[in-house]
């Protein structure tokens, strides 16, 4: 069968090193089968699952369950990513050479970070004997405490508690020290302050082994997105969304090489827990079904991201680092692949979702830029339009009629 892909792009499958499956656990928000056809309808073949499960993935029967669990979905590649401490208390290192052989493909506590530098030290250590890399969530609990979102002059005019970005910069330095010091393999997740850029570009000119991505949300928008937002919610994200220096540094840092990957840091939550006031509602956007979009209509179709740097950033370079199948398309290499249609529209509404969650601020908004069809291993696992209505057949409730999207407090009653 020969399909006509004029107009269209075939892109090697983008791989997403970054994403919260939330299975065991917390399956209201997210299972394995919903995020891996999330995964695949936003244009990914490979993602790679955080271990802030409940219970954490801090043993082989957890890794391998997960495993188990994305094998069974027959949807995007899932690979597990090993807790770095048990229950990511981080108190005592995990079994890592154990959790690697069950299929993990990298080690981290996102979500909370490791506090204890010397522990995160024997970790980089340790982490040698699997020759897979230690993830770092950079974030300083002392100097982060209590903060919704970015402090600066926006906190204090809605009068919300600021994060600084301090409470990255100085784990991101404490990590490329001891990476350094170790000759430790680091990736840095979630890249969000210029100071951080800084560090990591000095880093990488020693010659330390360390990669680091941006989140999508982080290039698009700033704190000012909250200022005309009434408080919403789905802005609410960690690290928080920067100030304008910020989101220039980060672009200047992908375009030269610093950032040189794309992740989505996906991360679901219900509705109704994002319905509580700013302070209290949990961190985190839904990002699989709409980064890539977000991304072709924010940055590559107004100029400010080359097509080659898009992949090089979510395929190749991940490939790469994590040792994972895919990420280029060549001869006799593996068809994880996507015609991807860079004119086609759609709105991100309720009911428009793989995901189970849709804690997104793109909701209510058009984007641009969508898979037409995906294949994993030479089989095409994925079709736009042979699309489903997957919130209902997942059991979401959805009600499509939905005046305002908003996730504020002073719009509760619009909602369902
Ligand atoms: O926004 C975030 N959400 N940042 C994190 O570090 C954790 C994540 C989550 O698990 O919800
Ligand atoms: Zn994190
Ligand atoms: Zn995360």
């Amino acid at each position: 069968k020969v399909i006509d892909g004029t107009g269209k792009y075939l892109f090697p499958g983008l791989i997403d090193v970054h994403t919260h499956l939330r299975e065991p656990g917390q399956e209201e928000k997210e299972e394995i089968a919903t995020g891996a056809r999330a995964a695949l309808r936003g244009g990914f073949t490979t993602i790679l699952a955080m271990p802030n499960t409940k219970p954490v993935l801090d043993q082989r029967a957890l890794v391998e369950f997960v495993v188990l669990q994305g094998e069974r979905a027959g949807a995007a590649r899932v690979y597990p990513i090993g807790a770095i401490t048990k229950g990511q208390s981080g108190k005592e290192l995990t079994e890592m050479v154990d959790l690697a052989s069950g299929g993990a493909k990298a080690f981290s506590d996102d979500g909370r970070g490791v506090q204890n530098a010397e522990l995160f030290r024997l970790a980089l250590e340790y982490v040698k004997l699997t020759g897979l890399p230690l993830i770092s969530h950079c974030e300083d609990e002392g100097l982060a405490q209590g903060g919704s979102m970015h402090k600066g002059e926006v906190s204090a005019r809605l009068g919300l508690k600021g994060i600084p970005s301090s409470a990255e910069a100085v784990m991101v330095a404490r990590d490329l020290i001891l990476a350094e010091e170790t000759s430790g393999k680091l990736h840095l997740a979630h890249i969000s302050a210029k100071e951080s850029v800084e560090l990591i570009r000095a880093a990488k000119k020693r010659g330390v082994d360390v990669t680091a991505e941006v989140n999508p949300h982080h290039l698009i928008f700033t704190d000012e997105a909250l200022l005309d937002s009434e408080y919403n919610t789905s802005y609410k994200v960690n690290p928080p969304l920067g100030s304008r220096e910020d989101q220039q540094a980060l672009l200047g840092g992908v375009l030269d090489g610093t950032l040189d990957m794309l992740a989505t840091d996906h991360a679901p939550h219900t509705w109704e827990e994002k319905m509580k006031p700013f302070g209290e509602a949990p961190f985190g956007i839904a990002g699989l079904e709409t980064a890539l979009a977000a991304v072709w209509t924010y940055l590559v179709k107004p100029g400010k991201l080359s097509v080659e740097t898009l992949i090089k950033n979510w395929s190749l370079n991940p490939s790469r680092r994590f040792n994972l199948p895919g990420g280029a398309v060549q001869e006799g290499g593996i068809a994880d692949v996507v015609l991807f249609d860079p004119e086609r529209i759609e709105k991100v509404e309720p009911g428009w979702f793989a995901s189970k969650s849709l804690n997104t601020p793109f909701l209510g908004r058009e984007l641009q830029g969508f898979s037409s069809m995906v294949w994993v291993g030479g089989e095409l696992r994925y079709q736009r339009d042979q699309d489903k209505i997957w919130q209902e057949i997942n059991g979401v409730k959805v009600q499509r009629d939905i005046v305002k999207y908003r996730m504020n407090r002073r719009t509760i009653e619009c909602l369902f």
